[in-house]
């Protein structure tokens, strides 16, 4: 049976991969989970997966390489994906130091403790050994507002957030063991991803959870960023597929061919909050256009990112499947249906984080 070492299985995508790998895969599979569990971490995206005899959940700090040795020591890992770290850039603007650390330094770690673990002493890694880093579209910098301009897996490394800027660390890091040891890995740099369990601090989720209390929906600057927007099953089968089918030391781009202003994405969860509350809902009075608020920019905010996903559909076979209309519905219902996770994740040190993120911002 294939063991696969996940980090960060309790966030938002990392969660979302194992409930995908499970469905799929079902017994043939085993799984550690290695997650320290910070605010984004949470074991309850994980609850019906827990009784699981092939599931094992650890806690520990990938940037602890005793912890991560131990792991690698007591198990015979096949593959490792990487999802582990600081992911949002609000907070790496505020705090970049914690980013440093866990994107850069965490990543060697789990690169030095894989290579250990797998290397022969003739500097071969046995068959079937992979390691699968889970990057980001962000660390290619801005695009102009040109429709025809596209991230290739060519275009050079442009970083300009303490988050983008760990994240492209953490891919050289990778880019440098292949280079130097040959050690068996690929990198996937994903566009921006929606879907459950996302926690409310990223423009979906919080959009979504402030217009149910009739808060303020707080855009950031003219409101014309461009992102590119992905479900996130879709990128769970991709990181799969590439496992499966990519060629070993090659980068593949995964994007949602689906660009969107963010005022026209808080338009559309307006318009499919209204649709999907009853009438008789009276959370609906309050959802409207009115709760738009204006405040001034992120500092160094992306203009635009897009990624033209051709390389993984002509060798590997991944299109995104899920159109943006279905998956924002299905992800606005999982909220609905989920209102008490909204409340646990909401309660406690959120709080003082929205105020200290969103408080001082002024409206323009
Ligand atoms: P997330 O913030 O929801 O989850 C991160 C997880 O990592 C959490 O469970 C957290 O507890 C865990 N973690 C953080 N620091 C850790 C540490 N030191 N040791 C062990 N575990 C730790 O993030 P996400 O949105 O699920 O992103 C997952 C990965 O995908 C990240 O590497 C991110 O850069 C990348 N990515 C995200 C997006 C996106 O749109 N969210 C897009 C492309 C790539
Ligand atoms: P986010 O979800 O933080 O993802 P990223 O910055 O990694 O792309 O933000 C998506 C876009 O939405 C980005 O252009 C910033 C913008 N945004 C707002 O306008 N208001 C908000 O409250 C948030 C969280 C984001």
């Amino acid at each position: 049976m294939r063991t696969y070492l996940v980090t960060g299985g309790a966030g938002f995508i990392g969660s979302n991969y194992i409930h995908y790998m499970f469905k799929k895969y079902d017994n043939e599979i085993r799984i550690i989970n290695v997650d320290v569990l910070t605010y984004a971490g949470n074991l309850e995206n994980l609850k019906d997966i827990e009784g699981r005899d092939n599931y094992t959940f650890v806690r520990a700090d990938i940037t602890d390489k005793d912890a991560i040795k131990k792991i690698f020591d007591e198990n015979d890992i096949d593959r490792v994906v990487h999802f582990a770290a600081e992911s949002h850039v609000d907070r790496s603007i505020k705090d970049p130091e914690t980013f440093i650390r866990t994107n850069v330094l965490g990543t060697g770690i789990m690169l030095a403790c894989a290579r250990d673990a797998w290397e022969k002493e003739d500097g071969t890694y046995p068959e079937g050994k992979k390691f699968l880093h889970v990057s980001t579209d962000e660390v290619y910098g801005s695009l102009p507002e040109d429709e025809n301009a596209f991230f290739y897996e060519t275009t050079p490394y442009s970083p300009h957030s303490p988050y983008s800027a760990s994240k492209a660390s953490s891919d050289m890091l990778v880019r440098a063991y292949m280079d130097t040891y040959h050690f068996p890995a690929n990198i996937t740099n994903c566009s921006n991803n929606y879907g459950p369990y996302q926690f409310p601090e990223k423009l979906i989720p919080l959009m979504i959870n402030n217009a149910l209390k009739g808060k303020k929906l707080p855009v950031y600057g003219d409101g014309k960023n461009v992102r590119d927007w992905l479900y996130v099953e879709d990128h769970a089968k991709a990181i799969d597929m590439v496992q499966e089918k990519g060629r070993l030391f090659e980068t593949y781009n995964i994007g949602g061919h689906n660009e969107k202003q963010n005022i026209e994405i808080i338009h559309t969860i307006l318009d499919v909050l209204r649709e999907e509350l009853p009438d008789s809902d009276e959370r609906k009075a309050h959802i409207n256009e009115d709760l738009i608020t204006y405040v001034e920019d992120r500092k160094g905010h992306d203009r635009r990112y897009a990624i033209a996903p051709d390389k993984i559909k002509a060798e590997i076979g991944w299109e995104p499947e899920t159109m943006f209309k279905e998956g924002i519905r299905k992800t606005i219902k999982w909220y609905f249906e989920n209102l008490q996770w909204m409340e646990n994740v909401t309660s406690g040190d959120y709080q003082k984080y929205y105020e200290n993120m969103y408080g001082s911002k002024k409206e323009i």
